[in-house]
C-alpha cells in the first residue's frame, strides 16, 4: 500500500489534533511527563480500563513515588497493591525495570527504543509511548484502538478486513507523526479511538474525518 500523501497526513493531523483540543480527556497521567510516571500509567494501561487505570495510578503512585522508591520496596508489597488489577506480571516487570533503572542506568529511564524494548513488560507499543509521551520524540503508538483508527481512515473496511500482522500499521502509525507533535498526536489518536472511532457504534455523522475517510457510513 502507498503511504498517503503529505497533504493527506497534514489533513488528518490537523483534524485530529482540532479535535482533541475541544474532546480530548483530561486524564491524570497527562499532567506530568516524569518518564516514571508515564512508564507506570502505560504497563497499568497494557490490559486495563482507563476508568480502572485511574484510581490505581494515584494509590501506586503515592506509595511509590519514584524509581529509587519502587527498586527498594517488597516485591510482595508491589503485588499486593498492584491486585485489583489482575494477578499477573505487570508488577513484577515494572519492579525489575525499576531495579534496573536504578542499578544500570543512574535512575534514569533510558531514552532510545532498542534499550527499552530490552526490557521485560516493554514491547514496541509502551516504547512509543516512553517516548513521545516522556522525551517528547517523534515516535508513533499502535494499540487495537490506533489500528482500528488508522485502518478505517485509510484502508477502508475491504482492505482492513484482509490486513494480516502489524507492519503496515506501524508504517502508517509512523508516516502520520507530525514532527515535534507526537505527545498530543498519540494521546489524540487514543482518545478518538476510545471515545469516537469506537468498535461498535462509531460516530460517524460527527467525525472530523468522514470527508475523506475510507469506511465513512461503512464501518466493520
Ligand atoms: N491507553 C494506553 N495509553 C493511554 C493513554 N496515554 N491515554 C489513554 N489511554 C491509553
Amino acid at each position: 500500500m502507498r503511504l498517503p500523501e503529505p497533504a493527506a497526513r497534514r489533513r488528518f493531523q490537523r483534524r485530529l489534533l482540532r479535535w482533541y483540543a475541544v474532546h480530548g480527556r483530561d486524564l491524570p497521567w497527562r499532567h506530568s511527563r516524569d518518564p516514571y510516571r508515564v512508564l507506570v500509567s502505560e504497563i497499568m494501561l497494557q490490559q486495563t480500563q482507563v476508568d480502572r487505570v485511574i484510581p490505581k495510578y494515584h494509590e501506586f503512585l503515592e506509595r511509590y513515588p519514584t524509581f529509587e522508591r519502587l527498586a527498594r520496596a517488597r516485591p510482595a508489597d508491589v503485588r499486593r497493591t498492584w491486585r485489583p488489577l489482575g494477578y499477573n506480571i505487570r508488577p513484577t516487570h515494572l519492579q525489575t525495570i525499576a531495579r534496573e533503572t536504578v542499578a544500570r542506568y543512574g535512575g534514569r529511564l533510558p531514552d532510545d527504543g532498542r534499550t527499552l524494548q530490552s526490557f521485560r513488560g516493554i514491547g514496541r507499543y509502551t516504547a512509543g509511548a516512553i517516548l513521545s509521551f516522556a522525551y517528547g520524540r517523534d515516535a508513533a503508538v499502535l494499540d487495537t484502538n490506533v489500528r482500528r483508527v488508522l485502518g478505517r481512515v485509510f484502508l477502508g473496511p475491504r482492505r482492513l478486513a484482509r490486513a494480516r500482522g502489524q507492519r503496515l500499521f506501524w508504517e502508517l502509525a509512523e508516516a502520520l507523526v507530525p514532527p515535534g507533535r507526537a505527545y498530543d498526536f498519540n494521546q489524540a489518536l487514543m482518545d478518538f479511538g476510545a471515545t469516537w472511532c469506537t468498535p461498535r457504534t462509531p460516530r460517524c455523522g460527527v467525525c472530523p474525518m468522514r470527508g475523506f475517510c475510507r469506511s465513512a457510513g461503512d464501518p466493520r
